[in-house]
């Protein structure tokens, strides 16, 4: 048990108050529009002629990793996700793919490390940030070890500017939620402010494109960000 689970559930919020996440996507407020469009321009730019095999981590209801997938040739998927909630919509959301899908209600960190089938493309959005940091290196190397020669890892998530403590962040990030989601109601905003201070642990994308080149794949592309948003590309 990591030590931040002795105290809390990480996920707790996203097996019993999905809807409150749910709010979160239908109103682009972690720009999940945006992110499926450099998804798919992804998709095209490096996977466009072959089938693939995707696993993806924290997959919640796949609802942004589903659509970008609907434009490629899948062959088959697997996701992890602890919540049972989440993963009945994300089997609903997947069932556009015309590919074999299994879906695991597990640890993503156990899940990486016992994977042993080999994987073209691994995904994970917006679910590394609640390890701790030797688990997301953990995370990197397994990663790593199960993609294929020319695959890679398609990363989403918050990230602290390279100046800026965890306390910085978390007071940045309750206050730009507090200001900017405003369909969120007050309880739901307090619900949300809670889980951000006790469980997000987000590091700097210095220390993920470092950590990247230190497990051993080849190169690390920014892809996209707003605001304390980032996507990236790590390749084989
Ligand atoms: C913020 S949601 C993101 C969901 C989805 N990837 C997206 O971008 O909409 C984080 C998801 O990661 C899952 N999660 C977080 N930590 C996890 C862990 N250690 N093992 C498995 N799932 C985890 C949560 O249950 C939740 O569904």
């Amino acid at each position: 048990m990591s030590k931040n689970e002795e105290f809390h559930n990480p996920v707790e919020i996203f097996c019993n108050e999905w809807s409150i996440y749910n709010k979160v996507i239908v109103n682009n407020y972690m720009y999940h529009v945006e992110i499926d469009a450099i998804l798919t321009e992804l998709l095209h730019r490096q996977y466009a002629k072959r089938p693939i095999s995707v696993i993806e981590f924290g997959c919640g209801d796949a609802s942004c990793s589903a659509k970008a997938l609907s434009t490629s040739q899948v062959e088959r998927y697997l996701g992890y996700d602890w919540s049972e909630t989440a993963l009945a919509g994300a089997s609903n959301n997947l069932s556009v793919l015309n590919s074999e899908i299994n879906l695991i209600c597990g640890d993503l960190l156990e899940g990486v490390s016992t994977t042993t089938k080999a994987y073209d493309l691994v995904l994970i959005m917006y679910a590394l940030h609640h390890l701790q940091t030797n688990d997301k290196l953990k995370f990197f190397q397994h990663c790593q070890r199960i993609l294929n020669q020319g695959g890679g890892l398609f990363f989403v998530d918050v990230m602290r500017e390279d100046q800026q403590n965890r306390d910085d962040y978390i007071h940045a990030y309750i206050s730009y939620m507090t200001d900017h989601w405003l369909a969120l109601n007050k309880e739901e905003k307090n619900t949300l402010s809670k889980h951000i201070g006790e469980n997000d642990f987000p590091e700097t994308a210095s220390w993920y494109r470092e950590t990247s080149k230190q497990v051993g794949f080849s190169s690390a592309e920014k892809l996209g960000q707003h605001t304390l948003h980032q996507a990236w590309y790590f390749s084989n």
